[in-house]
């Protein structure tokens, strides 16, 4: 950890308005008296605006976990940056695992979305991250590579300036397989090469990049402790209150 951390939770497609809300009101007694770090929950579309509400003027930060790059138009079924921002929200997701693989998301199309939140000002994830038969090829950093190039593509360093990474490894996703602190921080050193080569040391040392995969209360302290790992990304795990309210005040 070398930087202030960022926690943050995904809770993909679960929960509903009460049990989100009851989840949002226990992490907000949990975590009123955390200081040292950020913390973020990125939350399905239908509980953005009762959950930014909820967590209006606290330390619990919201977002969502996708949007399209168009600001409005005839796109049915999608929510462009503006609607996100109307519910109080002031983060998004972009880019993750399972947009990707589900959905066929291309680094082009990451690649709009994310200009489109920055302009918008909205405060985006990018997630970045090799499937198992990649890292099994030696591809890891062909994969991290092209992702990282393709999302930040004609992206001004000020702009790059305002992104946090997160590393998800596909493999470690959901499997309860966490990468090692060793291979998360290595894999953590690699993206932040490659985003020095695009823009400069210094504005890649400044970058936050969040690991994800399979965290756990038992295992985010020796993740954490690694020098390039500035974060985590959480999934199953950020469901419960008291499992991420440990994760978030890992030591
Ligand atoms: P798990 O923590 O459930 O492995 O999910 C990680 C993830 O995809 C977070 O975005």
């Amino acid at each position: 950890m070398a930087k202030r951390p960022l926690m943050s939770g995904n809770w993909k497609m679960y929960m509903n308005t009460a049990s989100g809300l009851d989840l949002v009101k226990s992490l907000k007694a949990n975590c009123g008296d955390v200081k040292d770090r950020d913390i973020l929950i990125f939350v399905p579309f239908t509980l953005l605006a009762p959950i930014a509400k909820e967590l209006d003027g606290t330390n619990v930060w919201v977002g969502a976990q996708n949007m399209y790059f168009e600001k409005e138009g005839a796109f049915t079924g999608e929510i462009s940056p503006l609607q996100i921002l109307d519910t109080g929200a002031k983060w998004v997701l972009l880019g993750h695992s399972e947009r990707r693989h589900v959905f066929g998301e291309t680094n082009d199309l990451i690649n709009k979305k994310l200009k489109s939140a920055l302009a918008h000002g909205l405060k985006p994830v990018l997630c970045v991250g090799e499937l198992l038969e990649e890292r099994e090829g030696g591809k890891i950093e062909e994969v991290l590579k092209t992702q990282t190039k393709g999302g930040f593509k004609e992206l001004s360093k000020e702009d790059a300036a305002k992104v946090v990474i997160a590393y998800e490894p596909v493999w470690a996703i959901g499997t309860g397989k966490t990468a090692s602190p060793e291979d998360a921080d290595e894999a953590h050193k690699i993206i932040r090469e490659i985003l020095a080569s695009i823009y400069d040391q210094g504005t890649a040392d400044n970058m936050r990049i969040l690991y994800g995969g399979s965290v756990k209360p038992d295992n985010v302290d020796g993740l954490m402790a690694k020098p390039n790992i500035d974060g985590s990304l959480v999934g199953g795990a950020s469901l419960k209150a008291d499992g991420f309210t440990r994760i978030v005040k890992f030591q």
